[in-house]
């Protein structure tokens, strides 16, 4: 098969998880007999650099062209006072706007040689495996009107916190199809008790259920949903949600993983008419300006991202598979980067061993 890919590296550790990335990509497609295409752009404050725009209208045409993207972290703190518009974030949330990307998936799940790694006890989190499925192209994000506008202390700032029933539609049924390949529960979560948009995120998420009674659904509100996330992981299967709720989450889901940099994520939009299922791969993780430049930064959710690709886009599950196995097995057996526990490994080192792994079981 021939896998046409944008890497976009972006800022900060970004540039180091995803030269890891693209290793295993090119070991597992060597020895799968994949033709591997990668082109590399720029975006962020990369991007920023080097065109003035946090993502360019050409790097946004070849991601749209693409069969899929990989994308590292974008935004550091010298960027963090230009106006919005020319934020290294916004490269990110153009892309995802003009790739269409609206489901991002961001699977959590709890490694049992990990559980000294988190801070919370092992009985909490033994058996943890579920799935953030979050909305990403609408709410607070990109809702229109926003302004921070004013001077001195007549300044005023607002955003607006918009979702129409076809937005809410499409990502709940991604939902409950999600939910029947794996535990058959959607815990859908809002702020019902406050916000119209949450009201109708609730109603339209209650219609689409009545599609799917194989599938349970319950609803919590968020502030209960993010205590109950650390108090009793196993409960949730698809837990899903609106763009900015679901951010929040999914960083406080990864304390049950063990670090931020092992998370995984891939984002979804429609099927093209050729049949082919674009997406972009990302990590959760930002930009780690505290450690950039240091090669310790864990690569292994931007591994992880490029096995969703091979999953999801590309329909590759045997490969997807071997770098997933590859994974657990690094986890296991080391090296591992500092932010997991004992870890003395080096970025590189972690990259090395996963392809090492994967040519070992060819
Ligand atoms: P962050 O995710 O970059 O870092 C939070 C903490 O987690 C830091 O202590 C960091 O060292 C650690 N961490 C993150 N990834 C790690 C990894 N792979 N290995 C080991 N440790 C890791 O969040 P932040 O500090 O709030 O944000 C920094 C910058 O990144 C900001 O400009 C922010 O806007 C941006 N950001 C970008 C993305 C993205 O590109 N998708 C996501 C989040 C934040
Ligand atoms: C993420 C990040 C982004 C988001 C930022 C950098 C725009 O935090 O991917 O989780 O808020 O979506
Ligand atoms: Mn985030």
């Amino acid at each position: 098969m021939r896998l046409n890919i944008l890497v976009l590296p972006g800022d900060g550790i970004g540039v180091e998880i995803t030269r890891e990335a693209v290793k295993v990509l090119r070991t597992v497609c060597e020895i799968h007999g994949h033709d591997l295409v990668l082109r590399d752009g720029l975006i962020g404050g990369a991007s920023l650099d080097e065109t003035g725009k946090p993502v360019s209208e050409a790097v946004l045409k070849e991601a749209v062209e693409a069969d899929a993207v990989l994308l590292g972290a974008v935004g550091l703190p010298k960027y963090d006072s230009l106006p919005p518009a020319q934020r290294a974030e916004r490269g990110l949330l153009d892309l995802r706007k003009a790739m269409g990307v609206f489901a991002n998936l961001r699977p959590v799940k709890a490694y049992p040689a990990l559980f000294g790694s988190s801070p919370l006890k092992e009985d909490r989190i033994a058996g943890t495996d579920l799935l953030i499925l979050r909305e990403l192209t609408g709410g607070l994000y990109f809702g229109q009107p926003r302004a921070l506008e004013g001077e001195g202390k007549q300044r005023r700032a607002f955003n607006t916190m918009p979702y129409s029933y076809v937005e809410v539609e499409r990502i709940a049924r991604m939902a409950f199809e999600l939910a029947r390949t794996r535990r058959k529960r959607v815990t859908s979560v809002d702020k019902a008790n406050v916000l119209e948009t949450s009201q109708l995120w609730r109603q339209v998420v209650t219609e689409i259920a009545a599609e799917y009674p194989d599938v349970v659904l319950d609803h919590l509100y968020v502030d209960n949903a993010s205590m109950q996330l650390v108090l009793n992981p196993k409960a949730f299967d698809v837990l899903l949600t609106e763009n900015l709720f679901g951010d929040i989450l999914s960083d406080e889901a990864a304390v049950l993983a063990g670090s931020i940099g092992l998370l995984p994520s891939g984002s979804l939009g429609a099927r093209r008419p050729d049949g082919k299922l674009p997406g972009l791969y990302e990590p959760i993780h930002g930009s780690a300006p505290d450690i950039a430049g240091k090669g310790i930064a864990n690569p292994l959710g931007t591994i992880g991202s490029a096995a969703a690709m091979l999953d999801w886009s590309f329909g590759l599950k045997e490969e997807s598979r071997t770098i997933e196995e590859a994974i657990d097995y690094v986890i296991q057996h080391g090296p591992t980067t500092p932010d997991l526990l004992s870890g003395q490994g080096t970025t590189a080192s972690v990259g090395g061993a996963v392809c090492q792994r994967i040519k070992s079981q060819r």
